[in-house]
């Protein structure tokens, strides 16, 4: 097994069915946040990390989801012509040249687990890393760069999780484990989204994984789980029979853009810092403040 981690997995094959009407013909993935679809923010994490092989695991109504990471030929003759460097740059620099892109389907939407099963043989005999680009987190470094220097040290399967209220385990997977060194749980079980009365402890696992290839092995033998689905989370608790799987707390703020609240909060905060509109957007966010007492 070669053992960096140099594949990411997108589970993009979600129907997006909170963001309806916006997301009926176009991918939820594809929602900017300011100037750049939830997508890019992944990716972006993902290269940040060293990560140089993109695979989406991708459905119906996602070629947008392709488009975007290919050679806009018609448009960069555009942009030549009319001498918009600076826009170029943009366009160009969304898939630099030693990043590379895969693409397999998945055929019907069976859950998260199936979905990283679908790129089982685009990953191989190596480990990989899977992202949920619903989670945008804005991490320094990156969070999937703090994975893969957790993952180069202990050798082994890594969850990226956080605080959760009682109330919110019913959406997440919650771990079971014991600290083991700062920031990082040993994981003794893993149950997706259970009853707060039936939560193992307050970690719930967000969408970052690095996974050994091990994992496969587990998806392939699944039943269907929660909500009927073939659950990651089910493969995980069943891989830790064999391996040791460590939770990571990582340094960062997440958004959970697969709701519109978490969405619009992220669109404020990358507002406040985006460099063209940030000043005008504070100022405007204060103006309103005023004329509504907000905040008064
Ligand atoms: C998925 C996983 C869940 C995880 C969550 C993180 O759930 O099944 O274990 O905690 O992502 O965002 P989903 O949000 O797709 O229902």
């Amino acid at each position: 097994m070669e053992n960096r981690v140099t594949k990411a997995v997108f589970p993009v094959a979600g129907l997006g069915t909170r963001f309806l009407p916006a997301t009926k013909a176009s991918p939820k993935e594809m929602l900017p946040v300011v100037d750049k679809p939830l997508i890019q923010y992944a990716v972006e994490e993902a290269m940040a990390a060293g990560i140089t092989e993109m695979i989406f695991v991708t459905g119906r109504s996602k070629r947008a989801i392709e488009d975007h990471f290919d050679k806009a030929f018609e448009l960069e003759v555009e942009l030549e012509a009319k001498n918009k460097q600076a826009l170029l740059d943009v366009v160009r620099s969304i898939k630099p040249a030693n990043v590379e892109c895969f693409y397999v389907r998945q055929p019907e939407a069976l859950g998260l687990g199936h979905a990283v099963l679908c790129a089982a043989k685009l990953v191989g005999d190596t480990p990989f890393a899977v992202m949920l680009a619903d989670d945008l987190i804005d991490g320094n470094p990156p969070v999937m760069k703090q994975m893969v220097d957790t993952f180069n040290h202990y050798n082994c399967s890594v969850l990226g999780v956080e605080e959760i209220t009682p109330e919110q385990s019913r959406s997440y997977g919650v771990i079971d484990g014991r600290e083991w060194d700062a920031d990082v749980i040993k994981v003794s079980g893993i149950i997706e989204k259970p009853a707060p009365e039936d939560a193992p402890s307050n970690l719930g696992v967000v969408g970052r994984y690095i996974l050994t290839p091990r994992i496969f092995e587990h998806l392939r033998d699944l039943k269907p789980g929660a909500g009927g689905e073939l659950q990651l989370t089910d493969a995980i608790q069943s891989l830790l029979g064999q391996e040791q799987v460590l939770a990571y707390r990582y340094q960062g703020r997440r958004y959970d853009c697969g709701s519109k609240l978490g969405y619009l909060k992220a669109t404020v905060e990358f507002a406040l810092k985006h460099p063209e509109v940030g000043t005008e957007f504070s100022a405007y966010l204060e103006s309103r403040e005023h004329l509504t007492g907000i905040g008064s």
